[in-house]
C-alpha cells in the first residue's frame, strides 16, 4: 500500500480514537468504540483491552472486538501468566508472528479455532512507569497488507491515549463516589431531626417545612439573625426530590452592587463586556436544584426589577446575550429585615415582595420559645463534647440562667457559647458561676422588663418542665413509668403534667 495513504489512514484513525475517548466517561462504550475503530484501521481479526484490577491483581477484558460475551468472560490472566501477563509484568510490547507455533500462547478465551498464520501483538497500557493493562490484537499479515512496525507504532499511541483516559476515568469514579458520600452526609445533616424545637410555634413551622419540601413553591424565610433561616433553606433542599442537584446560595449583602447581576445571571463570552470566557451565573449553576437568595432585603432596587422578571417569566439572559435561558431552580429567599416595613419605606418593591411571599416561614426568636433552650443546650453540648472529646455538662442552675437569658443572637449565639464553654471548661460540671459575666447581667437586667415579672418566669419554668418531660419520654421510648421515674415523679404526677401541657402519646 502507498505509504502516504497508509499514514493518512493512521492519522485519521488516531484522531477518531482521541475523539471517542474524550466524548464521555463511559469506560465500556468508549473502549469498545476504540476497538471498533482499530479493527477498521488494522484489519484485525480480534482485539482486546485488558485492565488490571488493583485488588485482585487479575487482568480482565473490558472491551473487545471479534469475541463473544462467553469468550470475553473466559479472558482472565494473572500477572506473568501467558503473553498478556508477561507484557504487563515486563511493561514491554510483544509480537508473536505465528501463535500456532508459540507454546506460551494460552488462548484462554478459546476464540481461535485456527491459530496457524495468525500474528499476535500485545502492547502495555501505562502512564510513566505505572502499567494498568494491555491491548492485544490478532491479525494476519500478507505482503500487501500493512507491516508490524507500523501497527506497533499506532497501537503504542492508542495505548497511551487509553492510559490517560483510564486515569481520568478512575479519578472521575472516585470523585463521583466521594460526591455521592458527601451528598448522603448532607442529607443526613440537613434532616428535620437535627432541627431542634418543640415549642408549638416552632413545631408549626417544621410542619410547613415538611409540607413544602416536596413542592417547587417559592419560600420566603423571615426571622432575626441566627434563628435558622439558612438551616431551614438547606433542609428544604436536602429533603426534597432535588437533593441530588446543587444547592446554590447567594448572599446579596456580601456582593458589591455592581457584581450582583453578573453573579446571578452570568456573562456571555466575547460580549460587549469584554469577557474572554463564558461565566455561568448562580441561576444556571442551581439548574434543577435550589437557589437560596440570602439577605434578599439588601438587593438594590434596580436589580429587584430584574429579579421580579425572572420570577414572573421563569427565564433570564446572561449579560451580553439575547438568548433566554429557562429557570428550573427552586427559589428560596431569606431576610432578617421586616420586608413589609421596607416596602412601606420604598426600599423594597411591593410586587417582588408578593412574588417571593408565596409561602412565608417566620422563624421565632429564641426568647419567644424559651422551652427550647434546654433542648438546644443539650443538643449542642452533645455535639461539641463529641467534637472535642469531652464530657462536660451544665448544672441545673446554669441551665436555669441560660434559659432565662434573652439570646439576642438566637441559636447561633447559643451554639457559639456552648462550644466555648465546652472548650474552656476546667471541670466536667459547668455551674452558673462559670457563665460569662455579660450573659448573667443580661439575664438579671433583661431588656424588656417583663421578662422578670412573675407571670413570665412562671411560663418559663413551665416551658422548661414541658421540654424535660418530652425529653424523658423520648429517652424512654414513650414508656411513661420509666420516664416518670427518671424525672422523680410518680406515674400519676407525670400523667397530670402531660395533660396540663397537652403532651400527646407522640410527645408533641
Ligand atoms: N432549630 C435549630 N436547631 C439546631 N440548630 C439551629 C437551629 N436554628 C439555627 N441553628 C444553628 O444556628 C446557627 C445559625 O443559623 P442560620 O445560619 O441558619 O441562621 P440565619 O437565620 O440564617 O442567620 P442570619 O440572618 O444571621 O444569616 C447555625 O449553626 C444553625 O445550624
Ligand atoms: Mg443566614
Amino acid at each position: 500500500m502507498d505509504r502516504f495513504i497508509r499514514k493518512n489512514q493512521e492519522l485519521s484513525a488516531i484522531l477518531d480514537i482521541s475523539r471517542v475517548l474524550t466524548s464521555s466517561f463511559d469506560l465500556d462504550k468508549n473502549l469498545n468504540a476504540v476497538m471498533e475503530s482499530l479493527a477498521g484501521q488494522l484489519e484485525m481479526q480480534r482485539g482486546c483491552v485488558f485492565l488490571l484490577n488493583h485488588i485482585s491483581r487479575e487482568l480482565r477484558i473490558v472491551a473487545a472486538y471479534g469475541l463473544t460475551p462467553e469468550e470475553i468472560r473466559r479472558g482472565k490472566y494473572r500477572i506473568g501468566e501467558g503473553i498478556v501477563g508477561q507484557v504487563i509484568e515486563s511493561g514491554q510490547p510483544m509480537f508473536i508472528p505465528n501463535i500456532g507455533a508459540e507454546p506460551k500462547f494460552l488462548n484462554r478465551t478459546d476464540s481461535r479455532p485456527q491459530k496457524s498464520g495468525v500474528s499476535f501483538l500485545c502492547i502495555p497500557i501505562g502512564l510513566d512507569s505505572h502499567i494498568m493493562g494491555v491491548i492485544s490484537v490478532d491479525r494476519i499479515y500478507t505482503e500487501e497488507r500493512g507491516n508490524v512496525d507500523d501497527d506497533l507504532r499506532v497501537l503504542s499511541i492508542v495505548a497511551s491515549f487509553i492510559a490517560q483516559f483510564v486515569k481520568l476515568w478512575e479519578h472521575f469514579q472516585q470523585a463521583e463516589q466521594e460526591c455521592g458520600n458527601l451528598r448522603s452526609q448532607l442529607k443526613e445533616k440537613f434532616n428535620l431531626s437535627n432541627i431542634i424545637g418543640e415549642a408549638p410555634s416552632f413545631q408549626h413551622i417544621l410542619k410547613s417545612v415538611r409540607k413544602v419540601a416536596t413542592t417547587d413553591t417559592t419560600v420566603l424565610l423571615l426571622g432575626e439573625s441566627g434563628t435558622g433561616k439558612e438551616l431551614i433553606a438547606q433542609t428544604l433542599h436536602y429533603q426534597s426530590s432535588r437533593s441530588k442537584e446543587p444547592f446554590v446560595a447567594v448572599n446579596m449583602a456580601a456582593l458589591p452592587e455592581n457584581l450582583i447581576e453578573a453573579e446571578l445571571f452570568g456573562v456571555e463570552k466575547g460580549s460587549f463586556t469584554g469577557a474572554t470566557t463564558r461565566r455561568l451565573g448562580r441561576f444556571e449553576m442551581a439548574h434543577h436544584g435550589t437557589i437560596f437568595l440570602d439577605e434578599i432585603g439588601e438587593l438594590p432596587l434596580n436589580l429587584q426589577v430584574k429579579l421580579l422578571r425572572v420570577l414572573q417569566e421563569r427565564k433570564f439572559e446572561r449579560i451580553g446575550s439575547s438568548e433566554s435561558i429557562p429557570v428550573y431552580a427552586r427559589i428560596v429567599a431569606a431576610t432578617n429585615r421586616n420586608l413589609l416595613e421596607e416596602v412601606k419605606k420604598g426600599n423594597f418593591r411591593e410586587d417582588l415582595y408578593w412574588r417571593l411571599n408565596v409561602v412565608p416561614v417566620d422563624l421565632p426568636p429564641l426568647r419567644d420559645r424559651v422551652e427550647d433552650v434546654p433542648l438546644l443546650l443539650d443538643f449542642y453540648m452533645k455535639k461539641f463534647n463529641g467534637m472535642y472529646g469531652r464530657c462536660v455538662r451544665l448544672d441545673p442552675e446554669a441551665i436555669g440562667q441560660l434559659t432565662a437569658y434573652r439570646w439576642p443572637g438566637n441559636v447561633r449565639k447559643l451554639a457559639n457559647l456552648v462550644e466555648r464553654l465546652v472548650i474552656m471548661a476546667e471541670q466536667d460540671v459547668i455551674t452558673g458561676e462559670d457563665l460569662p459575666f455579660n450573659l448573667v447581667s443580661l439575664t438579671q437586667k433583661p431588656i424588656p422588663p417583663i421578662s422578670v415579672d412573675a407571670l413570665n418566669l412562671g411560663r418559663e419554668i413551665e416551658g422548661l418542665e414541658r421540654s424535660r418531660i418530652i425529653k424523658a419520654l423520648k429517652d424512654n421510648n414513650g414508656v411513661q413509668q420509666q420516664a416518670a421515674r427518671s424525672l422523680g415523679f410518680t406515674p400519676r404526677q407525670l400523667g397530670y403534667r402531660m395533660k396540663k401541657y397537652g403532651i400527646g402519646l407522640r410527645y408533641d
